[in-house]
Formats: structure tokens, sequence, C-alpha cells
């Protein structure tokens, strides 16, 4: 099912080569949303790049450990590719209130980073009123029993594999479908919202598609019983990517 590495390019700044160690565009989700991923070394993060990217790098993430340093400056990196891929300047994403990425005038995005690995999401086209754009690695069987309760309902549980391998990997496609609907939905909703506001209704692993809906009204355009689609792809190293996309 999955295609996405074949896009993934080598960098050619040396620098940057030796961080970012494959990167690639692509529009699996949606022609008018630009998708860029990387994967990256974090034994190559230096600080340096920041200015070698044209990236500032905030106080608080300048105050962080390098793993958060590298996963900042690997988004930011992913999403002024985005921008470019639809034909923008690439700008300064600052971090707004709540954490949310502060997008330029008429652009909807999210981003994502995950151990090695981070990916943006952007769009100029004004249908979309927010998207969100998660990956994650395969959860482990101790993390499937810690949060099983807190992400998952009964029918979503009704869902899950019994094989092991195959319940890991649906149960972070559940977990990371609904962490995109959070940044998606936030800037509608305003505030945070738990893992019981939609329910998986079902999940279609040939198209890479997932049917959601709302369980109560979390806005007045986000009525109870509203039916969303998220997209997603399973990738070879046992990590999946998720968006979704809220049309206006
Ligand atoms: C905010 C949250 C979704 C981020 O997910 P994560 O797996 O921790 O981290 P990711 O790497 O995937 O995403 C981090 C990025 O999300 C973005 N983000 C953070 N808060 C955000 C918000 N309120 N709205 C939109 N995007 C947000 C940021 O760009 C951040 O990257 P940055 O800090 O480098 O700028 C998660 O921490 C969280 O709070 N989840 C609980 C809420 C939730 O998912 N509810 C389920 C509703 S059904």
């Amino acid at each position: 099912m999955f295609s996405e590495p074949s896009t993934l390019t080598v960098p050619d700044l040396p620098n940057q080569a030796r961080f970012v160690v494959s990167e690639g565009r692509s529009d699996w989700f949606a022609p008018d949303i630009a998708l860029y991923r990387c994967d990256f070394e974090l034994a190559h993060f230096d600080d340096l790049l920041f200015e070698q990217l044209g990236i500032a790098c905030p106080p608080s993430v300048r105050r962080s450990v390098a793993k958060r340093r590298a996963e900042y400056l690997a988004g930011r990196y992913c999403a002024s590719m985005a921008l470019r891929a639809l034909g923008r300047c690439a700008v300064q994403i600052a971090i707004g209130p709540n954490r949310a990425p502060l997008w330029p005038h008429s652009i909807v995005g999210s981003l994502s980073h995950c151990d090695g690995s981070a990916v943006a999401a952007v769009s100029a086209n004004p249908k979309y009123r927010g998207i969100g754009i998660d990956i994650e690695n395969h959860v482990t069987d101790a993390t499937i029993e810690n949060l099983e309760r807190l992400v998952l309902c009964g029918s979503e549980r009704a869902l899950l594999p019994r094989v092991p391998d195959e319940r890991r990997a649906w149960f972070t496609l559940i977990f990371s479908l609904k962490e995109s609907f959070f940044k998606a939905a936030f800037a509608t909703v305003g505030r945070y919202f738990d893992f019981d506001a939609v329910t998986v209704r079902s999940v279609d692993l040939a198209s890479g598609r997932i049917c959601f809906e709302t369980n109560y009204g979390l806005a007045d355009s986000l009525p109870a019983r509203t039916c969303l689609q998220g997209a997603f792809r399973l990738l070879p190293d046992e990590r999946v990517v998720t968006s979704v996309a809220l049309t206006r």
C-alpha cells in the first residue's frame, strides 16, 4: 500500500544532506494540498542548520533538548518546502497560541514530527478551514494497554485486529487520525478537546481512507454526528501518516 518513499530524493546541500537523509513532495492526500516529508538523522543535527536553512529558532526551542530542536527544524523545513511547492515564498512559521503554528495569510496547514521524520501539509484553497497532519511510529503493546481507554471507544476497540503487529498498526492509525483531526479542527473549536470527541467508523486499507464522525457538538459548524473523512498511508518502517482536511 505504500508508495511515498519512491518520491523521496536525497538533498544537495552538503550539511543539510547529512541531516536530511531523504525528502520529497507528494500529493496523495489531495491535489490542492502540498505535502512534504523528510527523514532526518538526529546524530547530524547542528544548530548552524537553522541559519543555513533560513529557519528562525524561537527562544523556547533554543532552550530545549537537541531532539526537540532537530524536530522543530525538520518540521519547519518541510513546511517551507511545502509552501514553495505551492509557489509561495518560504516565511517564518512562528509558534502561536496553544502551540498552533502561525501560517501565512490565506494558507492553511499543519505539521508533525516523530523520531527521524517530519511532514507538513499546506493549501491555499479557500475551501479549507483547517488541515491536520500527523506522523507516528507504531505504538508498543504497553502503550496500547495504557492508552486504550483514553483513545478508543467500544466500537473502535472492536475494529482492532487480534494479530499483534496489525493491532499496533491499527491503534496507531486511529490515534494518529484523532491527532490530525485535533490539529485540523483546533482553530474552529478554539479549545482543547479529547479523544472521545470522534469515533472512527471504518478504515479502508485499499484506498487509505478513514470515515469518522463527531460524537458531540464541537462548534456550530461541527455539530454532533458530522461525518468526516481522513486519509492515511502506512509507511514501510512501522510508521503511519494521517491527514484530515476540514472544508467550509
Ligand atoms: C497537539 C498534539 C495533537 C500534537 O501532536 P504530537 O503527536 O504531540 O506531536 P506532532 O509532532 O504530531 O505535532 C506537533 C505539532 O503540532 C502542531 N500543533 C501543536 N498544537 C497545535 C494546535 N493546538 N493546533 C494545531 N496544531 C498544533 C505544532 O505545529 C507542533 O509542532 P511544533 O511544536 O514543532 O510547532 C498533541 O500533543 C495533543 O495535545 N493531543 C491531544 C489532543 C487530541 O489529539 N485530541 C484528540 C481529539 S479527537
